[in-house]
């Protein structure tokens, strides 16, 4: 979950590192360093804290050389110290390490290299990764990390410098994303390719267990067993200007507004509104895989679970193939008693969230076909599934997901009608629901002029320490998706229930301090909602509505009524999740928190 960069070619290398950090900080920041191959030695510099106050410290203790390696980490063993920062070194000083991934015999290996007389500096599992390849003799720096990895068990993105060869980094791949970057004369490792596109799109990304040698000269791949491996060098899509800020304060409020381009940019060539149908070349499944699914899986984390939930109901009423949605964490270990005919769908925005990656593994050895839903051209998730459906939402930088959860909700009712018009879905219902797709659009930017009246109710409540959220049916998951994204920036407390659920508990929580938000658009669960929101009243509970636009005034019952466009029930999520995203968004800001690097998070999970 942390970031990793190196850099090997004619430039002073340590300004190209720090800025790749930067592009790569959203994937930890807790501490960062860098380790450059000075001529006279490796030289590190490291810091606790954020990659900016690494900067600063480079600039007042400059450091050059052309070749070098830095990260940024979310620490997993060992606090987030700068003793713990990376890169790590073996006893002499002589081989550096950064590493993204958990090394899981971390503490045998420790003791037996501590017996054999290494002397360990830090608490981290990744130190035992330096004095492991220290301690092999092999001839090259490659031979030398093949044989230190033979003893480790775990995930790692690794990449290591040498003294004793200062013109080469080696790189390895087991679980974590690694890819290189391909420059005019010079070359790149990173975590993903934000670090990179700023001086090349051209990349390659390493499969499991690949190990690559970079020099001033070029790179080669090899595997386990030195034998060379050829990759294809692929050619990133996104620009440089979409991961900037683009003038918002947020990266999050950017992504929030980015919404109805971003929906749009799902659907566009995808759906066909005179067949009623929606094309969808990428999932590699005929009409006649379609007709013979029997059940579908779908496997995620966070908020693209939240989607899958919704992802559920729409492929139910769209297809009639019954689905469940599991979280990748507990399906990875669960026994897999999938029937055939069973398609697992991984959904995840990344496409390297470790628990995701291992579940849709698990289902195929548990004999299912596997495609994704995945926003990251080009990542594990995507390349490993046998078939799948981009969201073309753009790089989301925001820890905190918001047009990736839109736009897997506008894939997922993609797949329900092109599925359902393979089974039984009629043409005319078909282009029914293709008509309601290609309206949300326009209905997001609507609901996003709603922002004003989101920050006035985010003053009155952002003192709150708690929160409730509450919705029936298709939107039970938006009020979870509510109340996470409150949690993850905010840091107050809220819980996501269905809504009829509240009276066999939650209700105890109810007083007039406890604010509790209702998403009830006027669908056919609206009068039971209304019913539950009564309960809430009762209770003295400071009700929040997201409601229809022309629906009943709802003054009499709440505080506070939010008014979204009306939105076919099953695609209604869209717009309601999205006074929910401005709330937890400018509570955050007037909390003062840090919006897109909320404590103790990351954007993409690669570790268990
Ligand atoms: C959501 O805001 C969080 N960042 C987190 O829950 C996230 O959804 C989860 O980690 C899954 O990530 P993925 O979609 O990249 O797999």
């Amino acid at each position: 979950m942390c970031g990793i960069i190196g850099y090997i070619g004619p430039r002073d290398a340590a300004p190209i590192l720090l800025e790749g950090l930067r592009r790569l900080e959203y994937r930890g920041y807790d501490s960062a360093g860098i380790a450059i191959q000075t001529g006279r030695g490796i030289v590190i510099r490291k810091l606790g804290g954020r990659v900016e106050r690494l900067a600063a410290h480079v600039s007042n203790m400059p450091v050059h050389g052309s070749t070098g390696i830095a990260h940024t980490r979310w620490a997993t063993h060992g606090a987030p110290t700068e003793r713990n920062a990376h890169p790590h070194l073996d006893c002499r000083g002589l081989v550096a390490v950064v590493h993204n991934g958990i090394v899981e015999n971390a503490e045998a290996l420790r003791t037996a290299l501590q017996r054999k007389g290494h002397a360990f500096y830090t608490e981290t599992d990744t130190e035992t990764l330096a004095h492991l390849i220290e301690d092999e003799p092999g001839e090259t720096l490659e031979a030398r990390v093949i044989a230190a990895l033979e003893h480790v068990e775990g995930t790692y993105g690794l990449a290591v410098l040498s003294a004793s060869e200062p013109d080469k980094i080696v790189v390895a791949r087991r679980g974590s994303p690694v890819l290189l970057g391909v420059g005019d004369g010079e070359y790149f490792v990173a975590s993903d390719a934000s670090a990179v596109i700023e001086h090349t799109r051209s990349v390659v990304y390493l499969n499991e267990g690949d190990i690559a040698v970079l020099t001033p000269e070029g790179y080669h791949i090899v595997d386990r067993e030195s034998r060379v491996q050829h990759r294809v060098v692929d050619d990133v899509a996104w620009d440089l200007e979409e991961l900037g800020l683009g003038g918002y304060p947020h990266f999050m409020l950017k992504e929030i507004s980015e919404q109805p381009e971003t929906v749009r940019s799902t659907l566009r060539g995808r759906l066909l509104l005179s067949e009623g149908d929606a094309r969808l070349n990428g999932l590699n499944l005929t009409p006649e895989d379609c007709a013979d699914i029997k059940r579908i899986v779908i496997l995620a984390c966070g908020t693209s679970w939240h989607a899958g939930l919704v992802g559920r109901d729409i492929i139910e009423e769209l297809a009639r193939i019954p689905v469940n949605v599991e979280y990748a964490s507990e399906y990875r270990y669960r026994t897999h008693l999938e029937m055939p005919g069973t398609l697992a769908i991984a959904i995840s925005q990344s496409g390297e969230t470790a628990d995701t990656l291992e579940a849709m593994r698990a289902a195929v050895t548990a004999g299912c076909r596997v495609i994704g839903i995945v926003n990251v051209v080009g990542s594990t998730i995507a390349r490993e599934a046998q078939g799948g459906i981009y969201l073309h939402a753009g790089p989301e930088i925001g820890v905190a997901s918001t047009k990736a959860f839109t736009s897997q909700i506008a894939a997922l009712a993609l797949l329900g009608l092109h599925l359902g018009r393979r089974r039984s879905l009629s043409q005319a219902a078909g282009q029914g629901i293709a008509r309601r797709l290609a309206q949300l659009p326009d209905l997001v930017r609507c609901v996003l002029a709603l922002d004003e009246q989101v920050r006035d109710i985010a003053a009155e409540y952002a003192d709150s320490p708690n929160f409730l959220y509450l919705g029936r049916g298709v939107n039970f998951p938006v009020a979870l998706e509510g109340a996470l994204k409150l949690k993850e920036i905010s840091y107050i407390h809220a819980e996501g229930y269905p809504a009829a659920e509240m009276k066999h508990g939650p209700i105890a929580l109810i007083n007039e301090d406890m604010p509790v938000v209702c998403v009830a658009p006027k669908d056919a669960l609206y009068q039971k909602v209304l019913t539950n929101m009564q309960e809430v009243k009762a209770r003295g509970g400071r009700l929040i509505a997201i409601t229809t636009e022309g629906n009943g005034d709802l003054s009499g019952l709440v505080r506070h009524q939010l008014r979204v466009p009306a939105a076919a029930t099953i695609l209604s999520p869209v717009v309601t999740v999205i006074p929910l995203q401005l709330l937890a968004y400018h509570i955050a800001v007037l909390r003062g928190c840090d919006v897109d690097r909320p404590r103790n998070l990351a954007k993409s999970v690669t570790v268990e």
